[in-house]
C-alpha cells in the first residue's frame, strides 16, 4: 500500500521571516495521514532544518548537480543537501527544463546522483499545451521517464515521479482527475515494464492543486499525492490540501 506524499515546492519565494511563520503555522496544523515535505531554496536549508527538527515535516531542495563536486560554479551537490538533512530533491521541474535547457538525460543523471546519496529524487515529467493539443502527451511523458529508467536500471523503484502538465503549472488550470489519472496509469504501466516494484512507486500530480480540487485528484487510484507550488506558500491552504488525501 503506497502512502500519500505531499511536497510543497516553494520555487524562488520566501524570506527568513515569512518562512519561519509559514513553517510554525504548518507544524501546528491538524495531523494528516500523508507524509509531508517542503522543498525550499538552497540558502534557507539550514534554517528550515532547525525550524523543522522537532516536526514530522520533511524538507528537501529543488535541484541538485549531476556531478559529485568540482569546478561547477553555481551548482549544489547532492552530498551538500544530505549534510543539511534533506530527504528529497526535485529534479527536472519543467521550469528548469525550459529556462535552463535541462535535457532528459541530464535530469536522469541528476536523479542517479541523488539516489547515490540516498536522497529521493522527485522526477518531474509533463507535456506543454502545444504537445497536448497535438496528441503528443503520451509520447512526451514516456520519453522523459524512459531516460530515467534506462539510467537508473533496477533502482528506478526508489524514485518519486511527479506528473506536472506544463499548461497547468501556476495557471489556475488543473488537469481533470480523469486526465491526470490517465497519464498516471500510463506512467505506472511504463514502470511495470521496468521493475516488479512499480506498484511501490509514488506518482504525484502537480499543477494548480488547491484545497478545492485536491480531494478529487488524490482519490484517483494512481495519484499518490501532490507537488504543490503556489498553494504551499499559505499554511492554511497547504494543510487543507494535505488533509484532503486522508
Ligand atoms: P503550482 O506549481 O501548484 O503553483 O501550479 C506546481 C509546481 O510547479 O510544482
Amino acid at each position: 500500500m503506497r502512502r500519500k506524499l505531499m511536497v510543497g515546492n516553494w520555487k524562488m519565494n520566501g524570506n527568513r521571516a515569512v518562512n519561519a511563520q509559514l513553517l510554525t503555522e504548518l507544524s501546528a496544523a491538524p495531523w494528516c495521514n500523508a507524509d509531508v515535505a517542503v522543498c525550499v531554496p538552497f540558502p534557507y536549508l539550514a534554517e528550515v532544518a532547525l525550524l523543522l527538527q522537532a516536526s514530522r515535516i520533511q524538507w528537501g531542495a529543488q535541484d541538485c548537480s549531476a556531478h559529485e563536486s568540482g569546478a561547477y560554479t553555481g551548482e549544489v551537490s547532492a552530498a551538500m543537501l544530505v549534510e543539511f538533512g534533506c530527504h528529497h530533491v526535485i529534479v527536472g521541474h519543467s521550469e528548469r527544463r525550459a529556462y535552463h535547457a535541462e535535457s532528459d538525460q541530464l535530469v536522469a543523471d541528476k536523479a542517479k546522483t541523488a539516489l547515490a546519496h540516498k536522497l529521493t529524487p522527485i522526477v518531474c515529467v509533463g507535456e506543454t499545451l502545444a504537445e497536448r493539443d497535438s496528441g503528443q502527451t503520451d509520447v512526451v511523458v514516456k520519453r522523459q521517464l524512459s531516460a530515467v529508467i534506462h539510467t537508473l536500471g533496477h533502482c528506478i523503484s526508489q524514485i518519486v515521479v511527479a506528473y506536472e502538465p506544463v499548461w497547468a503549472i501556476g495557471t489556475g488550470k488543473t488537469a481533470s482527475p480523469e486526465q491526470a489519472q490517465a497519464v498516471h496509469s500510463l506512467l505506472r504501466a511504463q514502470l511495470r515494464a521496468a521493475t516488479q516494484k512499480a506498484d511501490e512507486v509514488t506518482i504525484l500530480y502537480g499543477g494548480s492543486v488547491t484545497a478545492d480540487n485536491a480531494a478529487q485528484l488524490f482519490s484517483q487510484p494512481d495519484i499518490d499525492g501532490g507537488l504543490i507550488g503556489r498553494a504551499s506558500l499559505n499554511a492554511a491552504d497547504y494543510a487543507l490540501i494535505c488533509k484532503a488525501a486522508d
